[in-house]
């Protein structure tokens, strides 16, 4: 059963939690299909795919073919891709091309964009004219440069009730569920409690409607970057590391590839 932006609102009301993954490619779609309710293809494969230090230089190519490789392998979860910095926060008209070229190209459930205040106007557009719209809030990493690195949003009290009038606004204009990034716990489950649309956390709060976490960090592949909230459930990147390791040491040693791995075929040869 393929999962809706309907489904995820009676999740909230029956108190079942919401379990989403970021993934940027077909393979770990797929595996993450089966488990997830939600997959993000997130602007995040700036940083875990394309090494760039935040994720102002994502294009709309890379989220529309990371997007059409996530999908393919989707039966189950909602897809949701993340809008690049520069698509939407300049026109509702050039909000509104890129969502669409972004769903027409990928096939995805819903976007995703950084709603900070002066977005929520855009946001507003885009869900007036069906686009599935799905908001961020609290730290807004494409904003990074601008607020001065990744720290914890609405850490005082007059930020914490701007962020809460700004998640209740986003409810009002449309947006089918919300992102929220790295605030105080407290702040994140009173924002749950005051909306009906789904809240997804990332270092926000247990009582979030739903969690998600980077794919690269929750396999222990980003060994750079850790913030608070991450929890590496594996160390994949030792796994790689020794797999690369036995390898290189079996073809400097001439044991690899053995008679099982090379094909003997009688050929008569100059
Ligand atoms: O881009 C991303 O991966 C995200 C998650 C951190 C929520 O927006």
């Amino acid at each position: 059963m393929k999962i809706t932006i309907d489904h995820l609102i009676s999740y909230k009301k029956q108190k079942q939690k919401i379990v989403c993954l970021t993934a940027y490619s077909y393979p770990i779609a797929k595996i993450l299909d089966e488990i997830c309710d939600i997959i993000l293809v997130g602007d995040s494969l700036g940083m875990t795919i394309y090494g760039f230090n935040d994720t102002t230089n994502v294009t709309m190519e890379m989220m529309i073919n990371h997007g059409k490789a996530v999908t393919r392998a989707c039966q189950k979860s909602l897809v949701i891709v993340d809008m690049p910095y520069g698509s939407y926060e300049l026109s509702k008209q050039k909000a509104i091309d890129n969502a669409k070229r972004i769903i027409d190209k990928t096939g995805c459930d819903a976007i995703k964009i950084e709603t900070g205040k002066n977005i929520i106007p855009i946001a507003e557009f885009l869900a007036n004219n069906n686009i599935p719209t799905i908001a961020h809030i609290g730290l807004m990493p494409q904003s990074v440069n601008k607020i001065g690195g990744y720290k914890y949003q609405g850490k005082d009290e007059l930020q914490a009730k701007e962020l809460i009038k700004d998640a209740v606004e986003l409810e009002k204009c449309g947006v089918k569920a919300m992102v929220i990034e790295a605030v105080p716990a407290i702040l994140a489950s009173k924002i749950t409690e005051k909306i009906k649309i789904p809240t997804i956390g990332i270092g926000a709060s247990i009582d979030c409607d739903g969690q998600v976490l980077v794919i690269d960090d929750l396999i222990g592949l980003n060994q750079q970057f850790k913030p608070k909230f991450v929890k590496n459930y594996c160390e994949i990147a030792n796994i790689i590391n020794m797999a690369a390791q036995e390898f290189a040491k079996e073809v400097r040693e001439c044991k690899f590839p053995t008679n099982d791995h090379l094909l003997h075929h009688s050929l008569i040869l100059e």
